[in-house]
């Protein structure tokens, strides 16, 4: 049995001093806003997992309004999601991202992100594809307003 999932998420971005993308934190002249650590790419992934899996999404699993979700790390929610979703029966197939970002430039940093996105999920990194594409300089991705990504997940179960 295959299942897939889709997961979307955007940040809006302010002047600071760098991204959280994938678990990695990049040195940038701006800074993505949230109740967490706005890493918007793994929130899309979390999303991705839920959806494939019936079980939730980001959301409804840590609500914005608990204080104890507060600065809490996307990674370590990506771990709880992931936790639900193998606890279902379902294994990992693979993944495929995309960011949506005027700068910084991505591909730089794919294979580290692919690297640290795979550590995250226990998978081969060859699971874990990641991809970058700017918004032309219009739009809110384009004027540098916003940062977004999205993924899809295939899961498995025998
Ligand atoms: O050329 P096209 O309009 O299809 O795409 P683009 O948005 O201009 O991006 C061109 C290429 O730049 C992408 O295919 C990525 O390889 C790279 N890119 C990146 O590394 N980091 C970004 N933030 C955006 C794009
Ligand atoms: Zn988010």
């Amino acid at each position: 049995m295959q299942r897939i999932g889709l997961g979307h998420d955007t940040h809006r971005l302010e002047p600071g001093d760098g991204l959280w993308l994938g678990g990695l934190h990049l040195p940038h002249d701006r800074r993505a806003v949230g109740h967490s650590d706005a890493d918007v790419l793994l929130h899309a992934i979390t999303d991705a997992l839920l959806g494939a899996a019936g079980l939730g999404d980001i959301g409804e699993l840590f609500p914005n309004t608990d204080p104890a979700n507060r600065g809490r790390a996307s990674a370590e929610m990506l771990a709880i999601a992931l936790d639900h979703v193998r606890a279902a029966g379902w294994q990992l197939g693979n993944l495929d991202c995309v960011i949506f970002a005027q700068r910084p430039k991505i591909l730089p940093h794919r294979s580290a992100i692919r690297k640290r996105i795979a550590k995250l999920l226990g998978t081969d990194e060859s699971r874990v594809w990641l991809k970058a594409k700017t918004g032309e300089g219009v739009g809110p991705i384009g004027t540098e307003q916003a940062i977004a990504a999205e993924c899809v997940v295939l899961l498995q179960q025998d």
